[in-house]
């Protein structure tokens, strides 16, 4: 969370006097108007307002018909909700190496590739652009649905194209921690019009049968789906934090800018997908060692993290998913379905060693978009320090 304050006390506030809170009411209509204006300022088709960033995965690889039978390819190196998402659709997560920019390993993804292998979920780890051209090229060649992951990646883009809108789908996170948030929150991007039909109709199917008017347009059969539906204090929420999106993007941007400009002959730095579009919330270091790693991130006024110590982001950490226990109930579960016995999960701690070397060697320094200019200056006085005792 960057900036949050007196704008969402008020958009809040109007909800509540408004006392209709439910989306389907005709009240304010918060949630209609903040997807118009995430479309706007997306560039894209259709979007979705949803319960979670989760929810709006599964909800886009349902849309996509993905399920039992199915393997989908996620990155080593992502929170585990991303593999967990795939599971709970029924089909396979592969797990696939990254490279040096922490996102998903385009050749390395192309060998997983099976005859099983319905889609690719790259995601945009800590607003790090993945190899969009790269993805898409494998999408037409073997003809794969591009599910994006940027939940971590609120409103950043690929060559000046916003992450989530580039694949057949994408998914937004509002959750505390991310770029903005309304303390939990997703969005569905889309420009396929069948996915977003299909995904609408999954995402509320019980109020979609109950408030007429909502199927109208909607030429998809409706089908059972589950519960992801918002409300209006949420999207209130979130159209504030969308109306400060790009001033926040451009601090973090200008910040870590500064910081890696005044220190670009003392380091070395992850290479990115494109730089211009990164979020800008980290600076990621690159060093020879975990050793010198270690040291860097620990030195005085350093504050770094090492992204191989934050737990159940890096697959060695996805207990439930590499022992198998893919849902409760054994028929329920993807490992156990008769669908699944001849999909590729061989999981093992060291599948993904470049992956683990990668994050091993990396220091990630967190960006505040409101550092003023001395405490900028600051970060980087203590990284010239914390570089020359290095050497
Ligand atoms: C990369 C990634 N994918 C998916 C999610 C799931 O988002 P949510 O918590 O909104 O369900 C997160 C959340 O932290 C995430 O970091």
């Amino acid at each position: 969370m960057y900036r949050i304050g007196k704008e969402e006390i008020q958009a809040v506030a109007k909800v509540i006097e408004s006392r209709e809170l439910f989306k389907c009411n005709g009240g304010l209509q918060e949630t209609m108007h903040c997807e118009q204006e995430m479309k706007e300022l997306f560039g894209c088709q259709n979007a979705i307002l949803m319960t979670s960033g989760k929810a709006a995965l599964i909800a886009a690889m349902v849309a996509c018909g993905i399920g039992p039978g199915d393997e989908v390819i996620v990155p080593a190196y992502t929170y585990i909700a991303s593999a967990m998402a795939v599971l709970a659709t029924g089909a396979i997560p592969v797990i696939a190496e990254i490279d040096e920019s922490c996102t998903i390993d385009v050749s390395d993804a192309e060998k997983r590739i099976s005859r099983h292998t319905k889609a690719i979920m790259p995601v945009n780890i800590q607003g790090f652009p993945c190899d969009m051209d790269g993805l898409m090229n494998l999408a037409e060649k073997y003809n794969l649905k591009i599910i994006e992951d940027a939940c971590q990646a609120d409103g950043g883009s690929h060559k000046g194209r916003r992450l989530g809108t580039i694949g057949h789908a994408g998914a937004l996170s509002f959750n505390q921690f991310k770029i903005i948030t309304s303390g939990e929150g997703g969005a569905l991007l889309t420009n396929d019009r069948t996915l977003f039909e299909r995904a609408f109709i999954y995402h509320d199917s019980s109020a979609i049968a109950y408030f007429g008017g909502q199927l109208d347009e909607i030429s998809e059969a409706q089908f059972c789906g589950t519960e992801y539906r918002t409300n209006e204090i949420t999207a209130a929420i979130l159209r504030e934090q969308l109306k400060k999106l790009d001033g926040i993007l451009a601090d973090l941007r200008k910040n870590k800018k500064n910081i890696m400009d005044a220190l670009q002959n003392d380091f070395c730095f992850a290479p990115s997908h494109d730089a211009a579009g990164d979020c800008g919330t980290t600076v990621a270091f690159m060093f020879d060692s975990e050793e010198a790693a270690r040291k860097f991130a620990t030195a005085d006024g350093i504050h770094g993290t090492l992204p191989i110590d934050t737990g159940k982001h890096v697959y060695t950490h996805w207990t439930p998913v590499l022992e198998k226990r893919g849902a409760l109930h054994p028929l329920m579960d993807p490992f156990k379905m008769q669908a699944n016995k001849d999909l590729n999960h061989n999981y093992s701690p060291d599948m993904c060693p470049k992956t683990l070397d990668i994050l091993a060697k990396t220091v990630y320094i967190g960006i505040n978009p409101d550092w003023s200019k001395a405490e900028v200056e600051k970060v980087i006085a203590a990284c010239k320090a914390a570089g020359k005792a290095l050497a």
